[in-house]
């Protein structure tokens, strides 16, 4: 069994998605920890009510990143699974997790990534730029924002009349229909070679 902690800020939707296909499936990926920076988002009583323990942190302590260590030893993280975080990782996160950090991003990198680039500004981004089409990446995260290498991408096509919040519900379904699988057949396989 393999134990992933989730790191999102958010509404939480892609967690919830990572965490009902495991669990439907019996997958031999348990999500075991949610980490949070923000104590009020819509993501942590979203975990909570499906008993999944949640750690919320101070920016000041992502920024060191050695209480977010020991902690994730705690509960025997192997895998960090980032879904909506809008906090840089620490080196010293990278480091201890090297390879082992999966984040989505709601854009075809290397378009529209980069700091600042999340969310809707996304998507507002790729309509004032009249994109024919968007779509999400998953990759391995390192210590340059949405820099490590590609797992995964999908694309969506645009049509001229969508607005940027059109755009959000084309990438979301991406997100839901592929994040799950993309972690689990990541995590199958690196376990597989090891
Ligand atoms: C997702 O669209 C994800 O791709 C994005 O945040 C959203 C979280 O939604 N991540 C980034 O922009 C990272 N740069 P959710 O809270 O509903 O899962």
């Amino acid at each position: 069994m393999k134990n992933i902690a989730i790191f999102a800020s958010g509404t939480g939707s892609n967690a919830v998605r990572l965490y009902q296909y495991f669990a439907e499936k019996k997958a031999e990926i348990n999500v075991a920890l949610l980490v949070c920076n923000k104590a009020d988002a819509a993501v942590v009583q979203k975990m909570q009510s499906l008993n999944v323990p949640v750690y919320i942190l101070s920016n000041k302590e992502i920024e060191s990143g050695k209480g977010l260590l020991k902690k994730l030893s705690e509960y025997k993280i192997d895998w960090i699974v980032l879904a909506g975080f809008l906090r840089k990782i620490p080196d010293l996160i990278i480091k201890g997790y090297k390879n082992k950090i999966i984040n989505i991003h709601p854009s075809l990198l290397p378009k529209y990534g980069g700091k600042g680039m999340y969310g809707m500004n996304v998507h507002k981004a790729v309509v004032e730029n009249k994109e024919k089409e968007s779509g999400i990446s998953i990759h391995l995260v390192n210590e340059v924002y949405d820099d490590g290498k590609i797992l995964f991408q999908k694309s969506c096509a645009l049509s001229p009349k969508d607005l940027a919040e059109d755009v959000a519900k084309k990438v979301q379904q991406l997100e839901h229909d592929y994040f799950p699988k993309v972690v689990e057949e990541t995590i199958n396989q690196s376990t597989n070679e090891n």
